[in-house]
């Protein structure tokens, strides 16, 4: 390219991103411009503040018109307001080689990412679907940078705590001897079987499933990997390690048998709460709220969150959780982060933010067709 058209070029560009006009409020389910007046393309996600800045790490979903399944990954944007948005570009990118499993055509979803005070480093964790095998590899990846925005270094993929049994499984449950495939899926007799650890003993070689999932750092500073495992009918909760990076062994089984995907916790007024929803692909499903004592459980489900018409409430605002935001400074407040998910063109999935209310002593969701974080008490 000639100088002078490489100048225009860039001029261009950063012309475009200063024409950008600033939003001034969240719009839940609008197109969300970034500073180059992108939509954002940061699906599944979730957010953490590190010095004062806010980074949002999502799935980078190629546009339907995008051929290059290279340029795909885990995109990240930062913010100082959390309404306005810098594409930083992709974090973690798949690997142009076919002895990786990261290669493109994978599939990567609902990537996570904490910062590891200890070791200095950020840990990016993510479900992880192998190149041409649908969703039945059920893994888990994780990646690691000296730096927020990455690029991330791809670590491994692995089925978490293989060989070992859940903390809360009883001898009588290790020892059962009914098989997959024993029983015909769905009836009443499977269902028990199922919550009585049908899939764990079916897993406990290779290691459990990982499809959903989510990280929650628990105020004692151990970090959990929350997961859809057992065919996503049961979420599992595995410890991470001190650095991050590996599972400790310790893990419980939450709500066996109930069908729990899109895990997205917070601790607020002594006790943990959890959205999840139900398990219907893309398609949005009633929002489900579960409460506990301690993060371990006993986890009890207290029905449907929302509170919007009925139409509204069987779909969560036609969306699926992925995560609770609590904005710097602000004790109680807390946001629901969903996904409308737009199939045939994922890229264009929209961002539903809605402020978590409170009736009885639970949170609760309302439609806010625009939502001001400066203006939350
Ligand atoms: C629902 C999950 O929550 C999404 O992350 C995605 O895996 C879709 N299922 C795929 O159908």
């Amino acid at each position: 390219m000639k100088k002078g058209l490489l100048i225009f070029t860039f001029a261009s560009i950063s012309l475009i991103g200063l024409c950008q006009k600033p939003n001034t409020l969240i719009k839940p389910g609008e197109v969300w411009p970034d500073n180059e007046g992108n939509h954002i393309n940061a699906h599944g996600g979730g957010i953490i503040n590190y010095k004062g800045t806010w980074y949002w790490f999502g799935e980078s979903r190629l546009p339907r018109t995008e051929k290059d399944r290279t340029n795909y990954g885990v995109g990240c944007y930062s913010s100082k307001d959390l309404i306005n948005w810098k594409n930083e570009g992709l974090a973690l990118r798949v690997i142009n080689d076919t002895a990786s499993l990261l290669q493109p055509g994978c599939v990567i979803e609902r990537p996570k990412v904490l910062f590891n005070k200890k070791t200095g480093k950020f840990v990016m964790w993510f479900h992880h679907e192998l190149k041409g095998q649908g969703y039945k590899a059920a893994m888990t990846g994780v990646a690691v940078s000296d730096y927020v925005t990455g690029p991330y270094k791809y670590i491994r993929s692995l089925r978490p705590n293989a060989g070992i049994w859940p903390v809360n499984f009883t001898e009588e449950q290790k020892n059962a001897s009914v098989k997959d495939g024993d029983l015909k899926s769905w009836t009443e007799e499977w269902k028990q079987a199922v919550r009585d650890g049908l899939f764990v003993r079916r897993d406990f070689a290779g290691g459990q499933m990982a499809r959903d999932m989510n990280l929650f750092v628990d105020r004692d500073g151990k970090a959990w990997h929350i997961h859809s495992a057992e065919e996503n009918m049961t979420l599992h909760f595995s410890e991470l390690t001190d650095d991050y990076l590996d599972f400790t062994g310790k893990y419980y089984r939450v709500l066996p048998g109930d069908s729990n995907e899109a895990p997205a916790l917070f601790f607020a007024r002594g006790k943990y709460f959890m959205f999840t929803s139900g398990t219907t692909g893309w398609r949005p499903n009633p929002c489900r709220l579960a409460t506990a004592d301690k993060l371990a459980g006993e986890w009890k489900a207290v029905g449907n969150p929302c509170r919007g018409t009925e139409e509204e409430n069987k779909v969560t605002f036609g969306s699926q959780s992925t995560f609770v935001l609590q904005p710097a400074g602000k004790k109680n407040i807390f946001i629901f982060m969903a996904d409308r998910w737009t199939p045939q063109n994922l890229a264009d999935s929209r961002h539903i933010w809605l402020p978590i209310e409170w009736e009885n002593g639970l949170p609760m969701i309302k439609w806010h067709n625009e939502l001001d974080i400066k203006m939350l008490k």
